[in-house]
């Protein structure tokens, strides 16, 4: 698998924070990648390409804290700009971020941690606007367990005088990976992957060569799709431990799960059987899977039930997957599937980059062939996602006019790097 995106879209800004140049290996060539090389190359960056998957960063020649509108509605990460360009200068102007459209995505929490560490923060017409003349450590509780802000106040904080201690702060590996970035580069942040962080403030931070980790949701992805076409798939390059909440999912399922040291091997069944998932901050359930696990829902042994608790509008692909005879009812953030045995082949459209993954799912179970459109969502998160199914027997093909076109993938074992 590739370097995880959401450590990705952390690290790249985060590298701005340092007097020297960074080396940062294992990138995922994805959309949300290269548009924010492009975002930090805008504000002064030199962003070198060494090879395949690793960039250097040298944030020394940084000298604008304003970030480019059109480029940063593209994505959600590019808040993260905030946070660096506010510990680095003690300002920043940066619109209101794009990203997938899943419901409401404030980031009242990130701002609250501003504010905590001694900012002023605005938000006018669409642009936030954060100033300090020093940041000073503080003990921050946050009201949700939100990744966005944990990782922004962490960015904040690192170059803050004094100590701060973030409360309730998201465990997720990528949250984890972040803060080894941070100490890589001369950073004191203690308690990453437990509910309290602790950062004591050093005033510079220097350049580090670093690897991403390896990405949790395009494991798990894979690890479904295997699960929905009865396929024998070994997902390598994986850290097997931060799967496990998908590997229980899918062994509830009857799916075959073996781990090994750095590979999950996934033996799907004729029919998996029912479950019921509810969407969790890790080490729960991840709501980035919920859109792929819903596939085999959808086709699973009797009634599944999946419950949504972290976005409004995560359900917006189900419509699509409706349209390939899935029997679904929604009832506000709850779905509650029939299992039908198969899916078939539909034109379907990608609401969202989960979704869309989801879809290519569904189309290589379904009978038939199935269209899916919009996949410059999939690309914002996904890197090569058809050449890697191809790979694995997947008769897909990218169409010239950006859809894809698929059918039914026979069982097949094989490695996917
Ligand atoms: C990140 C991930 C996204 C994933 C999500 C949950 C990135 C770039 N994106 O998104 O793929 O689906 O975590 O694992 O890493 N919230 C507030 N106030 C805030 C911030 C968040 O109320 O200031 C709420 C959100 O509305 C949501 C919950 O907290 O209900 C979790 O959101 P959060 O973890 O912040 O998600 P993102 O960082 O946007």
């Amino acid at each position: 698998m590739g370097g995880a995106k959401n450590a990705a879209v952390a690290i790249l800004p985060a590298a701005l924070l340092a007097d020297s140049p960074c080396m940062i290996d294992n990138l995922p060539y994805i959309d949300d990648v290269i548009t924010l090389a492009d975002i930090l190359h805008e504000v002064g960056a030199k962003v070198t390409i060494n090879k395949k998957g690793c960039v250097s960063i040298d944030g020394s020649t940084v000298t604008n804290h304003r970030a480019p509108s059109d480029m940063v509605k593209r994505m959600r990460a590019s808040y993260y700009l905030l946070g660096v360009l506010l510990g680095k200068f003690g300002r920043a102007e940066i619109p209101l971020p794009g990203g997938c459209e899943i419901g409401a995505r404030p980031i009242d929490q990130h701002i609250k941690g501003f504010e905590a560490l001694g900012a002023k923060v605005e938000i006018e017409h669409g642009v936030v606007k954060a100033r300090a003349d020093r940041l000073i450590g503080n003990e921050i509780y946050l009201d949700v367990v939100s990744v966005g802000a944990t990782i922004n106040i962490m960015l904040a904080a690192v170059k803050a005088e004094g100590s701060t201690t973030i409360v309730n702060v998201a465990k997720e590996p990528h949250v984890v990976d972040v803060a080894n970035f941070l100490n890589s580069m001369g950073a004191n942040v203690k308690g990453a992957g437990t509910d309290t962080i602790r950062i004591k403030g050093v005033s510079e931070l220097k350049g580090c060569e670093y690897t991403i980790i390896p990405d949790q949701i395009e494991a798990g992805t894979f690890m479904v799709a295997a699960a929905a076409t009865n396929g024998d798939v070994v997902v390598a390059n994986v850290i097997p431990k931060h799967l496990e909440s998908i590997t229980a999912k899918l062994l509830e399922m009857g799916v075959e799960v073996i781990e090994g040291d750095d590979y999950v091997r996934v033996k799907g069944v004729e029919r998996p059987r029912r479950v019921n998932v509810k969407t969790l901050p890790y080490p729960g359930f991840p709501t980035d899977l919920q859109q792929p696990i819903s596939v085999l829902c959808s086709i699973a042994k009797g009634t599944s039930i999946i419950h949504e608790s972290l976005f409004d509008h995560r359900f917006r692909h189900l419509e699509e997957l409706r349209r390939m005879g899935a029997d679904i009812k929604v009832e506000d953030r709850v779905a509650i599937f029939e299992g039908v045995g198969s899916l078939t082949g539909a034109q379907v459209s990608a609401t969202d980059l989960r979704a869309g993954a989801a879809l290519i799912i569904a189309g290589l179970t379904a009978q038939g062939v199935t269209e899916v459109e919009n996949i410059h969502f999939i690309d914002r998160g996904y890197e090569c996602i058809e050449k890697k199914l191809a790979r694995l027997g997947a008769d897909i093909v990218r169409l010239e006019d950006g859809q894809t076109l698929l059918q039914a993938v026979s069982s097949n074992i094989a490695m996917i790097r």
